[in-house]
């Protein structure tokens, strides 16, 4: 399949708003290369040069209906610094991942999300879980995985897994209050 920014469904095309069904594992040929393909999107479109070239929008993830398949199924490659300002790559290929566990602190990002799927700005703190704890397939490493994530990954994860029910992000903004002052939380 083709993946750039024009094959890329918007939020005018009423099927973002479809509900992901679990897919089957062991994962078909064809799910396995549908999820290798949204895993070499996310790699390519933070290559300035590629994404150039082959018309990528820079992303951290996509799931499946972004494509118009509603199948569980996401992509996600985060770069994090650590204590020691050493470059920390999470990446995921995963099938049915699930939300285990969340905290009860929240989090959100200082500057809001954006979406592959919403071409204009929406303003306004999207507060999450600050960690969250997810289990599925990852085809990456071809294993069932559990990931205990915090900061900016656990954000990135709880937007994809979003998808799988049609929500999107500025779902989540009260447009009354859209940055609201939330106790004990995590600004990223
Ligand atoms: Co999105």
């Amino acid at each position: 399949m083709l993946i750039n920014n024009d094959t890329i469904i918007k939020d005018t095309d009423p099927r973002i708003r479809m509900k992901s069904k679990p897919v089957s594992l062991p994962l078909t040929e064809e799910d396995k290369q549908l999820l290798t393909e949204m895993y070499t999107y996310v790699k390519e479109s933070t290559d300035p040069e590629l994404a150039e070239k082959k018309n990528l929008r820079p992303a951290v993830g996509i799931s499946a209906i972004q494509l118009g398949v509603p199948k569980q199924l996401t992509a996600v490659i985060v770069k994090e610094l650590d204590k020691n300002e050493n470059e920390v790559v999470y990446e995921y290929m995963l099938a049915n991942p699930r939300i285990v566990s969340s905290s009860v602190q929240k989090a959100y990002l200082e500057s809001g999300e954006g979406c592959l799927s919403v071409a204009e700005e929406h303003e306004g703190y999207v507060v999450r879980s600050a960690r969250v704890t997810v289990q599925g397939y990852d085809l990456l490493t071809d294993q069932k995985i559990t990931i205990r994530a915090r900061g900016y990954l656990a954000i990135v994860l709880q937007h994809e897994l979003d998808h799988f029910s049609g929500t999107l992000f500025y779902d989540h903004i009260n447009a009354g209050n859209p940055f609201p002052k939330v106790a004990d939380a995590v600004v990223i």
